[in-house]
């Protein structure tokens, strides 16, 4: 991967300290998405590492994972799934409980979203302890899809998030990482 890409992607996105808890250093990649040329790189990269590679869907989470998923899904040709925090969704869903890094939440999903099947792409803004993955990923496999590869823009390494994805059997794909 180009390196100056890679830097410029990393410069784009500012720190917030001790937003939205004391402690927390927030990675903001609300300012990624205002320049278009760091947005642009992105999404090039992500289309580079995953094109012609056979997946049907893209999966993406609330609210962050729908700013690249949805783009990527249409580069790629193939339907984008949104997985929402609870009561979002219209038709019957199924869900998972997870933790966060300053919380705990559910996600839901469509349960006709995903066939069994499926090669499906998850993807996100960040990915910090990795519960959001985690849970996404046991939506997915409750659907019967298959799923192997996580793509992020951030990645917060020291917060466990890797191996966790990892142990799930994962193949992790960042643009990006923070301490
Ligand atoms: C953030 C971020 C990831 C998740 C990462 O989303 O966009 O989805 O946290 O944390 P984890 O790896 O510890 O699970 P958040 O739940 O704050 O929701 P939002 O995108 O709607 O702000
Ligand atoms: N989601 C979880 N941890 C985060 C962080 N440190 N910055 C931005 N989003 C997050």
């Amino acid at each position: 991967m180009n390196t100056q890409s890679l830097a410029l992607i990393k410069q784009s996105i500012k720190t917030i300290p001790d937003y939205p808890k004391a402690g927390i250093m927030f990675r903001d990649v609300t300012s990624l998405l205002e320049d278009h040329q760091a947005y642009k790189m992105a999404m090039g990269l992500f289309l580079e590492r995953y094109r012609d590679q056979g997946f049907t869907k893209v999966v993406g989470t609330e609210a962050r994972g729908f700013l690249f998923g949805a783009p990527l899904a249409l580069e790629l040709g193939v339907g984008f799934v949104p997985v929402r925090k609870p009561g979002k969704l219209p038709r019957e869903t199924i869900a998972e409980s997870y933790e966060l890094e300053y919380g705990h939440d559910t996600l839901e999903m469509h349960v006709d979203a995903i066939k069994p099947g499926d090669k499906v792409l998850v993807i996100d803004d960040l990915l910090a302890t990795g519960g959001t993955i985690e849970a996404t990923v046991k939506l997915i496999r409750r659907l019967g899809g298959e799923v192997a590869h996580a793509a992020f823009v951030i990645s917060l390494p020291d917060l466990g998030g890797e191996q966790r994805l990892a142990n799930q059997g994962l193949e992790i794909f960042k643009l990006c990482e923070f301490e």
